[in-house]
């Protein structure tokens, strides 16, 4: 597995490419004046090039941009874009004219539409704060080795999103008593015969009030890697249910069964032991997210002057909320109760803490373990299955206190 951070390389570049991201910005205040003529976005594809409003990410993937967040960005209730993951199965949209972008919205309804980024931006806005988490996010931690993306911690993030409810748009285009599942299709490149990312999602999960076609991302227009102009945020889900760049929205009597539903994205119905195979009939969709936490500080490996630490990280659970987060400093032997953060939203982490006086220099390894309001708690081990989805076991840090 071969990482690579792109912290400190290639600067000057970075900063000969940042007047893109105040052309973005200039983007973002033409969107209100209905009628105004928007610029062409031209992206580089040039694989050398440092990815520009992203320092300091761990490059997992250049071919189809990867990224992951380092573990100490877990610190804010709300993830700066900059170190926001990205995680595309293929080439982002190369052009795309903002102007001339349409969302067509069809299948089972009564009126058929094509909107506007500017009808989207007129129609009423709602902000939800999410941790978008990848189901892929800690498959490097499975035994035996399953491929994919090799994700350690952070495939994940929390943003406000904001845009029109999805519920409003298909509300308008009127959905017929046979429409069961809303599919969604994005912009992105597919090279050569690979099958394109198109998904589903219930029509239950559609109409929720939460979930939207997003526009905006911590107050800005979406940046190009997440999705601009539009994407879907499915709040709690993996985030493969959120698709950017999207272009299409189709009403259908049944889920899609594309690749990335079947055989992707899927869980075995039963637990398998590591290393099992399981068959497709004996599995279902990857939805909500799991019950989950992360030891933000100190770091794995760190060595410590102090024998005052401060223990601290993020806690979220998709769908549910944070019911408890519980620290060990003695391998898992004795847990005492963490310290929630005051910044709640539904759908979002909690930030937590818990300060420890270490009786005396040594080795010690620091778990994390969080229940929710549903009732679930981490499991102590890594959930093994063949895609390495939603892995969940108490995260864990070892670190040496100096004498
Ligand atoms: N949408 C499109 N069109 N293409 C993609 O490859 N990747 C999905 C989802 N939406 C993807 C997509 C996956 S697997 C994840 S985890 C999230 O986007 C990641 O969102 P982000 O890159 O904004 O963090």
């Amino acid at each position: 597995m071969k990482i690579t951070s792109i912290r400190g390389k290639h600067m000057a570049r970075i900063e000969t490419m940042i007047s893109r991201r105040e052309f973005l910005a200039g983007v973002s205040g033409c969107l209100g004046a209905a009628g105004a003529i928007l610029p062409v976005l031209s992206w580089a594809t040039d694989e050398s090039v440092a990815i520009p409003g992203k320092e300091g990410m761990i490059v997992r993937s250049h071919r189809f941009l990867d990224l992951e967040m380092p573990v100490e960005y877990a610190n804010s209730f709300i993830t700066p874009v900059e170190h926001f993951f990205v995680r595309n199965h293929m080439h982002e949209p190369s052009t795309l004219d903002v102007g001339e972008w349409r969302l067509s919205v069809g299948g089972e309804v009564e009126k058929p539409l094509t909107l506007t980024l500017p009808e989207l931006t007129k129609t009423e806005q709602h902000a939800v704060t999410n941790t978008l988490e990848c189901a892929g996010n800690g498959r490097a931690f499975a035994v035996p080795h399953v491929p994919g993306v090799q994700w350690q911690k952070g495939a994940l993030g929390t943003a406000r999103f904001s845009g029109p409810r999805l519920r409003d748009v298909l509300e308008r285009a009127g959905v017929k008593s046979t429409g069961k599942h809303v599919m969604f299709r994005g912009l992105d490149e597919v090279p050569g015969k690979v099958p394109p990312f198109i998904r589903s999602i219930p029509i239950e999960k559609a109409m929720e009030g939460d979930t939207l076609v997003a526009l905006h991302m911590n107050g800005a227009p979406l940046t190009k890697h997440h999705g601009l102009p539009a994407r879907a945020l499915v709040p709690g889900w993996i985030g493969a249910a959120s698709c950017k760049w999207l272009t299409e929205i189709k009403v259908l009597d049944k889920e899609f069964d594309g690749n990335f539903m079947s055989p992707g994205y899927r869980m075995p119905n039963q637990a398998v032991k590591a290393g099992e195979a399981v068959k497709v009939e004996d599995t279902h969709p990857a939805t909500a997210l799991n019950v989950k936490s992360l030891i933000a500080s100190p770091r794995d490996g760190a060595n410590v002057k102090s024998r005052a630490i401060h223990i601290q990280g993020v806690a979220w659970a998709g769908e549910a909320d944070i019911e408890k987060v519980e620290i060990s400093t003695d391998s898992g032997a004795t847990w005492q109760l963490a310290q929630l953060g005051k910044d709640r939203s539904h759908y979002a982490w909690r930030l937590w803490s818990y300060s420890w006086q270490a009786p005396k220099a040594g080795d010690y390894t620091i778990t994390s373990r969080a229940t929710d309001t549903a009732g679930r708690v981490q499991p102590d081990s890594v959930q093994w299955n063949p895609s390495g989805y939603l892995i969940n076991a108490a995260d864990q840090v070892k670190i040496h206190v100096q004498a």
